[in-house]
């Protein structure tokens, strides 16, 4: 018999240590170790293994060209084309943030297309889901189930079999089989793994909605990343109307593809045009500039925006909204070194419009745009947008398909754009800048 191991593993991150401490190693947080016992044998190692046969990938089924549609297009979008059947599907998003209203509102979709559909809500009474039910409308057919249980959860969902379920959240489950409180690491780690099981042998596609720690990551869970299919991130804060779902991970489209909502008394309602909304800029501003990212398949307009001024402070601040610190403190030392920029005494802050988190290189221009309009007091030239990637020499690489980011800034009136063609910093600030101060 396997011997049973007295563990203490940290519900916020997963770090496991041997004894218990008061901060965890792992995350830093304060009393979030708890006990559990690992090395008992589950009921499936018990069993004996059985040998089985392969199966020829010609022989299998494909089940791309069955893919649900949500009825949400910036879902169906994130998603690579729709819900596809079997498959388990994690969101996660700050409180707040509207993943319930997103999935009740695919929910109903869903079950107005005459698929069953199913709401698992640990978190929420039916009565207060049948409140925001009424408040988006269309959601009627959706059928609700109120349950912590995992085992019942399971039983339900392999006797119901809807073709969509939605669990509001994961976090809420717990197994009689684990004896650590719900919430914790193993509870979690146990509910998604029993439903991943659930949804491949039932073909029911799963959504698993997830809370966020402070740091933004899914809460504790950053082993479920591992074992879920998709990994949907719910962006942008609460005291913003716009939100991003991005995702994060997925095994049945492309990574980083973004969806823009806005959060409106009707539920969420899809941005089919965001560069429209956060490429806007008031022209002769100083300190804005104007760039092109691409994520996932989507080019999208940015106005970013930059404060330089002046500090006494030993080390100046360099805060990034959106952007990565990293990446940041990089261009403002290129700006500083190469570009003729001093930064030195001052604090340089930067923002990016609508809350939207930029992640790739191709914007690094545009910031080093902003940063240089703040600190010659001199605005970019109008109708200028700028994409290109900045390197340690202070030479611009061209960005992924600048094609596709030519086209989209063109499409909402930008007739300059600096980038692909520029060879260095120095030179693309040099155009870009209007010669007299404002
Ligand atoms: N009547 C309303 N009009 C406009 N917006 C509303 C209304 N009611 C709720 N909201 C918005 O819905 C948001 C809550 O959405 P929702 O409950 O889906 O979030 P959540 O991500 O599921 O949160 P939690 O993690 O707490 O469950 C609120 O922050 C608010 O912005
Ligand atoms: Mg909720």
């Amino acid at each position: 018999m396997a011997k049973v191991i007295v563990q203490h593993v940290c519900s916020e991150c997963g770090t496991t240590t041997g004894r218990w401490l008061g901060k965890c190693p792992g995350c830093g947080a304060f009393g979030s170790l708890v006990e559990e016992l690992s090395g008992q044998a589950t009921p499936a190692q018990k069993r004996g293994g059985v040998a089985r046969t392969p199966a020829r990938l010609a022989d299998v089924r494909s089940e791309e060209a069955s893919r649900i549609s949500s009825g949400v297009p910036e879902l169906d979008r994130v998603l690579g084309g729709g819900i596809v059947p079997a498959s388990l599907v994690l969101v996660g998003g700050e409180p707040g943030v509207g993943k319930s209203t997103l999935l009740l509102a695919a929910l109903g979709n869903v079950s107005r297309a005459g698929r069953r559909a199913l709401l698992v809500t640990g978190e929420e009474s039916v009565a207060q889901v049948k409140l925001r039910a009424d408040r988006l409308g269309g959601a009627e057919k959706v059928e609700i189930l109120a349950e912590t249980e995992l085992e019942f959860v399971c039983a339900t969902l392999e006797q119901e079999r809807p073709a969509v379920c939605v669990i509001d959240s994961v976090q809420t489950l717990w197994s009689q089989e684990v004896g650590s409180a719900p919430g914790s690491v193993s509870q979690v780690r146990e509910a998604a793994s029993r439903l991943l099981r659930v949804a491949k042998e039932s073909g029911i596609a799963i959504f698993l909605i997830g809370h966020v720690t402070k740091d933004g990551a899914v809460a504790g869970p950053r082993v479920l990343e591992h074992l879920v299919d998709c990994v949907l991130q719910f962006e942008g804060d609460r005291y913003n109307a716009h939100r991003i779902l991005r995702a994060v991970k997925n095994r049945f489209g492309r990574a980083n593809e973004l969806g823009v909502f806005e959060m409106t008394g009707a539920g969420l309602v899809g941005v089919p045009d965001p560069s429209e909304v956060f490429g806007r800029t008031h022209g002769g501003e100083v300190g804005a500039a104007v760039t092109c990212t691409l994520e996932g398949t989507r080019p999208l307009l940015l106005e970013i925006q930059a404060l330089v001024a002046p500090t006494d402070l030993a080390m100046p601040r360099r805060v990034g909204t959106g952007v990565d610190p990293k990446r940041l403190a990089m261009i403002v030392a290129v700006l500083s070194r190469h570009a003729g920029l001093p930064l030195g005494g001052a604090d340089v802050f930067v923002n990016v419009a609508g809350g939207v988190r930029i992640d790739e290189p191709g914007a690094d221009l545009g910031i080093a745009l902003a940063i240089a309009s703040a600190a010659k007091g001199v605005p970019v030239r109008e109708g200028l947008a700028a994409f290109a990637e900045i390197g340690l020499t202070g030479r611009l690489r061209p960005a992924t398909q600048t094609d596709r980011r030519v086209e989209e800034c063109r499409k909402f009136g930008c007739e300059t754009v600096l980038g692909p063609g520029a060879e260095t910093l120095r030179r693309a600030l040099a155009s870009a800048l209007a010669e007299s101060p404002s």
